[in-house]
């Protein structure tokens, strides 16, 4: 079981976007994926169709429920949907700090640590899904360091815009030291997000970039992305001549999910 989150402290850069793509992507070619939706704008678990009042994520994580009672089907077509099971985000994810404060002997005795929780939740599920893919609220908080924690890679869409690029600093700086301390196998990649292409500053910007990062191929910003969401339909549903399709394709490729 691979674990990919998505996460940016900046906000509005296009990880719901990357993670709506993905985990349909994946579930299109046949693998089982789990969605852990943890923002509590809850913006990828509406994409996929589903709505609920109150998440149990907290209650999940310090293990008073199991992952199997929390997870739920999603919509869109049967012949991707059905790989796809989603534990949902709700407003009262905004909680999830207070309860772990709360909670602090709970956690200490289940896993030491409070990053290393949602790591420990994981492992209960291995057998039963090829990947997991995680959407994160656009801030270094607990959800974000947890996810680090527990995850293989981590996508970091980002603009190619200069107060975009400044903000990897704090995020790099947090990557390295869960690296070193928590997680010596994480990955990341930067993956340039609604690209103009024909403003020669961003293609600078992102040439720059790709000197000091590892980069991936582009995704520009097309209408026909901002439809994908708002049909709920995903990118590869659309025909072979979509600009969205084509540079989604290109990055599965260049990360090797294909
Ligand atoms: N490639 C693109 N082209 C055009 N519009 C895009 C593209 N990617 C994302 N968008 C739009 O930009 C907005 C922000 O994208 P998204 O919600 O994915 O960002 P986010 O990083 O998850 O935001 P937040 O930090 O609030 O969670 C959305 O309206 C989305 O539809
Ligand atoms: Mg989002």
């Amino acid at each position: 079981m691979k674990v990919i989150t998505v996460g940016n402290n900046k906000g509005g850069v296009g990880k719901t976007m990357c993670s709506f793509q993905l985990v349909c992507h994946l579930a299109h070619l046949g693998n089982r994926v789990l969605v852990l939706d943890l923002d509590s704008q809850a913006n990828l678990s509406s994409t996929l169709g589903v709505t609920i009042q109150r998440t149990l994520i907290p209650e999940w994580l310090i293990g008073d429920v199991k992952a199997s009672e929390i997870m739920v089907p999603v919509e869109g077509d049967e012949e991707y949907s059905k790989n796809i099971k989603l534990i949902p985000a709700s407003r009262h994810m905004a909680n999830l700090a207070k309860l772990l404060i709360l909670s602090e002997a709970e956690v200490r005795k289940n896993a030491g640590r409070k990053e290393r929780l949602l790591k420990l939740r994981l492992k209960e599920v291995e057998a039963d899904f090829d990947y997991v893919v995680i959407d994160t609220p656009p801030m270094l908080g607990d959800e974000l360091i947890m996810s680090l924690v527990a995850s293989d890679k981590i996508l970091i869409p980002t603009q190619a815009q200069d107060y975009s690029i400044d903000g990897l600093e704090e995020l790099m700086d947090t990557f390295e030291i869960i690296k070193e301390s928590e997680n010596p196998a994480l990955e990341f990649s930067i993956v340039p997000s609604m690209v103009n292409p024909r403003r020669k500053i961003e293609r600078q910007r992102l040439e720059e970039l790709g000197q000091s990062f590892s980069v991936t191929p582009m995704i520009r910003n097309l209408v026909e992305m901002q439809e994908s969401v708002a049909l709920k339909k995903p990118v590869f549903k659309f025909g072979s001549k979509s600009k969205g399709r084509q540079d989604y394709e290109a990055l599965w490729d260049s990360l090797g999910l294909v």
